[in-house]
């Protein structure tokens, strides 16, 4: 029915796939950092707003977008509005999953190398008080972080060789559920800590001064963009691999709920842990490289296990939305260039890490090179995360709000004539547009 194109074997392997790709270093890495450094409770209360007003709708504009378009992200505004510019938003995207996958293979080689070094006993055997000089020498230096992030960028690349159903499937299939278990096993041991009070009041009970500043809203948006995967085109992607049977909204409700509930149990995870020991939550991207590991040692023998647990639960989850970046370029190449799925992936799985090489280098190794005072790493991430994924995601919003015949677009969903569908329209219409102009004005004046 669809000339060739590859599908998903089962809608639950889709709806994992989605999960895989929106559960990553964002929900662990990224959500625990920008929570400790935005003051917990008042930012998690103004994300989760996010993730419901702006998030969700959006998540299923890119379902529809994808599953109507039946091609990658290009091609799908291509065939849905033929010759009109909404296609600048497809392009926009290619680009941008390009530039996240660049330095988050980085971080998830970082990722790698801490879970080896609990598996040698070489992290477990640093004194108490060294983590932020063992995390500091390894990130400096100038061949441990390209050769983990080569190591991490190949396994992708494997993966996503396989194609839909017998590579990016088949491992959601397995890695999803170990993911759930080892995480919700971590949080448990988390609870019995002494700080685990402090640790849940920090997340759960909000400064409501925090309310005032508006870059806590700026960062709650754009962390809201990068957990979910929005505005670059893997939800699209992936949506089109779909076939007509799958309900759309149940889907993009299972995944939104999904992946705040790994935030959420990750942070529960995290902070009692950080409290216990009396360390500080704000410390921004070294938070779990160098304050949890501080937390582990503390925890005497059972911290290393732990810690095995932890990286591994980490690296895994990075793993699934890698692959999800690196297929936009694949999808895009083999209808572009015709190109077999082989030669796509690793043409653009060998450019893209190369592309990461002076983000490995820069956190303090030899590319001492920085732009408006930003280390490359921190350039792309800054790019990507202020400017690329919202404006992709205004594309979306609007293209599917105004530039989509309503009537098809409702179609698409499955709402038409109800109250849902009604609603979600006027969210894609006004509400997701308005703020997400809201916010890119704040981040570029
Ligand atoms: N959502 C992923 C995470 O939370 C990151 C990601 C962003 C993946 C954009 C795909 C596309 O880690």
């Amino acid at each position: 029915m669809n000339n060739g194109r590859e599908q998903w074997a089962t809608k639950m392997g889709f709806i994992l796939a989605a999960v895989g790709s929106a559960v990553g270093l964002g929900n662990i890495w990224r959500f625990s950092y920008v929570t400790g450094d935005s003051g917990g409770a008042a930012f998690l209360l103004i994300y989760v707003l996010c993730i419901f007003l702006v998030g969700l709708p959006v998540l299923l504009a890119e379902f529809s977008i994808g599953r109507r378009g039946q091609s990658d992200v290009v091609g799908s505004f291509n065939n849905i509005a033929p010759g009109k510019p909404w296609v600048i938003g497809g392009v926009l995207g290619v680009l941008t999953s390009f530039l996240i996958l660049s330095f988050y293979g980085v971080i998830a080689g970082w990722v790698v190398y801490f879970l080896y070094s609990y598996l040698t006993g070489a992290a477990g055997a640093v004194e108490q008080g060294g983590y932020a000089d063992f995390f500091v020498n390894f990130i400096g230096g100038a061949t441990g972080p390209v050769f983990w992030q080569f190591f991490f960028m190949a396994v992708v690349i494997a993966i996503v060789f396989f194609g839909v159903k017998k590579g990016i499937e088949l491992s959601n299939r397995i890695f999803m559920p170990l993911l759930a278990l080892i995480l919700i096993v971590l949080a448990g041991y988390s609870l019995t800590l002494d700080g685990a009070g402090e640790g849940l009041r920090f997340l759960f009970t909000p400064d409501w001064s925090a309310f005032g500043d508006p870059s806590v809203y700026s960062a709650a948006v754009g962390q809201a963009f990068f957990t979910l995967s929005l505005g670059m085109g893997a939800m699209i992607t992936y949506a089109s691999y779909l076939p007509k049977e799958t309900k759309l909204p149940n889907a993009a409700g299972g995944v939104v709920v999904l992946d705040t509930l790994f935030a959420i149990v990750a942070g529960i995870m995290i902070f009692p842990a950080v409290f216990t020991f009396g360390l500080d939550p704000a410390s921004g991207p070294g938070l779990i490289f160098i304050t949890l590991p501080e937390v582990f040692a503390q925890m005497g023998t059972g911290g290393t296990v732990f810690a095995i647990l932890f990286f591994f639960l980490v690296a895994i989850a990075a793993l699934s939305s890698a692959i999800s970046l690196l297929e936009v370029s694949v999808s895009y190449l083999m209808r572009k260039m015709n190109w077999k799925r082989q030669q796509a992936t690793i043409i653009a799985g060998v450019v893209v890490t190369l592309f990461g090489i002076p983000s490995a280098l820069s956190q303090g190794g030899p590319l001492t090179f920085t732009l408006f005072d930003l280390p490359f790493l921190d350039l792309v991430d800054t790019i990507t995360d202020k400017y690329t994924l919202p404006l992709g995601g205004l594309f979306i919003a609007l293209f599917v709000g105004w530039g989509w015949n309503q009537v098809d677009a409702l179609k698409e969903t499955g709402l038409t004539d109800s109250i849902i569908g009604m609603i979600w329209l006027w969210f894609i219409r006004i509400i997701a547009p308005a703020g997400i102009l809201w916010i890119l004005f704040l981040n570029i004046f």
